[in-house]
């Protein structure tokens, strides 16, 4: 069976773009920025999108191109190419599968929300907005609305089982009528969107919104020597840009072979950031800042990364004219992004499935919808569920699976190696010694950043030990097991027969 390829340039830009541009870009970002004080968050971001996201941004697109071109789409082939397929190298490269599973559990959960909600406001049936200058008397109707709905209600449910019935739908298409025909009009549409709530939020009560954007790109060097917020941009960095996570490869393994990676990596980098740090830091905070005053902005992060996007931003369109039809947008804006993410988290698990276990890509896409279908239920129904999962697999492994991926990608391949593979069909030469700086200094970064959440950060998980907490550290050492067996289990039959 030959692999999939795809169509177009612009395709294959939007689909990687698609693949990074999500929830991160406009809910994670403008509740991180909030909290961690506008403009001393983004000194560390910066470092680290520099340090951390391109770096490893390139080394996935140029090690998913290579493994790709042998006939392996996830993490499980690509690590298990360099060693020979051992069954050690596959259990680790399973891990790199295990992450994106993990998240998407409960990040098409959140993606069912914004579809729930966006119906809902085009209905009409998100509750009537109170004018006041408070910001908690204003949001309280739809702290309540927000409450009620994800109990579970009914909707929420109804909105769920739609949700991953387009995911599935998507999947099941495959790589070039699937993912990339969603990206080549999902993309776009979520752009123009993005700008247009930019513009209503900046220029709200008389362009004060700006003063929202200037609080994020004032320079505030009074937090740089607090590890937190380093800790937190960095894991921003790779959320966002969808690293360590084995997605960003397993999308760079359908490029043709001659395909410009570097250039396809920096396209990447660069949309997401530009839907990031310029679109998103346009909208939520800006709008919060006219609205509701400087001192309101940090305590609406304070109290979760939710209330931002699902609640003030409703609260504050909606007493705007047209604001039904505003609030539309905005949580239309949130659903594509958040679709064209969700299909690039379960993909791995599509390739690996496909590329390794030598299932049909029908049998392949079931059996990963069917795991992320459970997950999803279980992010629904469990509380404590999705916070815990996201830190084990949203922001601790992700950190630990970039150290490994330089270290394999680029000092285990070759640095020589690697080298070559990243020049070759690039409009731009990359040194030798630039590859030896990142190959250095990066890894070096992260073991730091581990070690800080290693001492801050773990023991406060740890202690947790409520019964919610407990379903869902269940769930991630069931998934990293599964993932496992099936990456060892298809090494018996990649050594069986010729590939492809
Ligand atoms: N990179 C994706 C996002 O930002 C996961 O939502």
């Amino acid at each position: 069976m030959k692999r999939e390829t795809w169509q177009t340039k612009i395709g294959l830009i939007f689909a990687a773009a698609g693949n990074a541009i999500g929830l991160g870009n406009l809910l994670r970002f403008p509740s991180k920025v909030a909290l961690y004080g506008g403009g001393a968050f983004m000194i560390p971001y910066f470092v680290a999108l520099f340090l951390l996201g391109i770096p490893l941004m390139l080394i996935e697109w140029v090690i998913g191109r290579y493994a790709g071109a042998k006939g392996h789409g996830s993490m499980t082939g690509i690590i298990g190419s360099f060693f020979n397929h051992s069954y050690g190298s596959r259990v680790i490269g399973s891990i790199g599968v295990s992450i994106p599973v993990l998240i998407v559990c409960y990040y098409i959960y959140i993606e069912s929300w914004t579809l729930g909600f966006a119906f809902l406001s085009l209905l009409g049936q998100m509750p009537e907005p109170v004018q006041s200058p408070d910001y908690k008397t204003a949001m309280e109707p739809y702290v309540s609305f927000f409450k009620d709905y994800t109990k579970p209600s009914l909707t929420a449910i109804v909105f769920l089982v739609i949700t991953l019935a387009i995911n599935w739908v998507i999947l099941q298409r495959g790589i070039v009528k699937g993912i990339e025909l969603t990206a080549k009009y999902g993309l776009p549409l979520l752009i123009l969107m993005g700008i247009f709530l930019g513009f209503v939020s900046l220029s709200m009560n008389g362009w004060k919104g700006v003063e929202g954007l200037l609080f994020i790109y004032t320079p505030d060097f009074s937090k740089l020597s607090d590890p937190q917020v380093w800790l937190e941009a960095s894991g921003q960095i790779f959320f966002t840009l969808s690293l360590g996570m084995g997605a960003i490869a397993t999308y760079a393994s359908y490029v043709k072979k001659n395909e410009d990676v570097v250039k396809a990596g920096l396209w990447t980098a660069g949309l997401n950031e530009f839907v990031e740090v310029v679109i998103g830091a346009s909208i939520a905070i800006p709008a919060a800042f006219a609205v509701f005053g400087a001192l309101a902005v940090p305590e609406l992060a304070k109290e979760g990364t939710f209330r931002i996007g699902f609640m003030t931003m409703p609260a504050i369109l909606m007493s705007l004219p047209f604001g039904s039809l505003l609030s539309t947008v905005w949580f239309f804006l949130l659903f594509i992004a958040a679709l064209t993410s969700s299909l690039a988290l379960t993909q791995p698990l599509v390739a690996l499935l496909e590329d390794e276990m030598r299932w049909s890509h029908s049998k392949a896409v079931n059996v990963s919808m069917l795991l992320v279908s459970a997950g999803a239920f279980l992010s629904a129904f469990v509380p404590g569920f999705i916070d815990d999962v996201d830190f084990w697999a949203g922001t601790l492994m992700l950190l630990f699976f970039g150290l490994l991926e330089i270290i394999i990608f680029v000092w285990v391949f070759g640095v020589n190696n690697f080298h070559k593979e990243l020049n070759t069909n690039s409009f731009i030469r990359i040194s030798k010694a630039l590859v030896y700086f990142f190959a250095v200094v990066s890894p070096v970064f992260l073991v730091i950043l581990l070690y800080f959440w290693g001492v801050t950060k773990l023991p406060q998980v740890l202690s947790q030990t409520e019964p919610g907490v407990l379903v869902a550290r269940a769930f991630v050492i069931f998934v990293l097991v599964l993932i496992a067996f099936f990456s060892v289990e298809s090494r018996r039959r990649y050594l069986a027969g010729p590939h492809m």
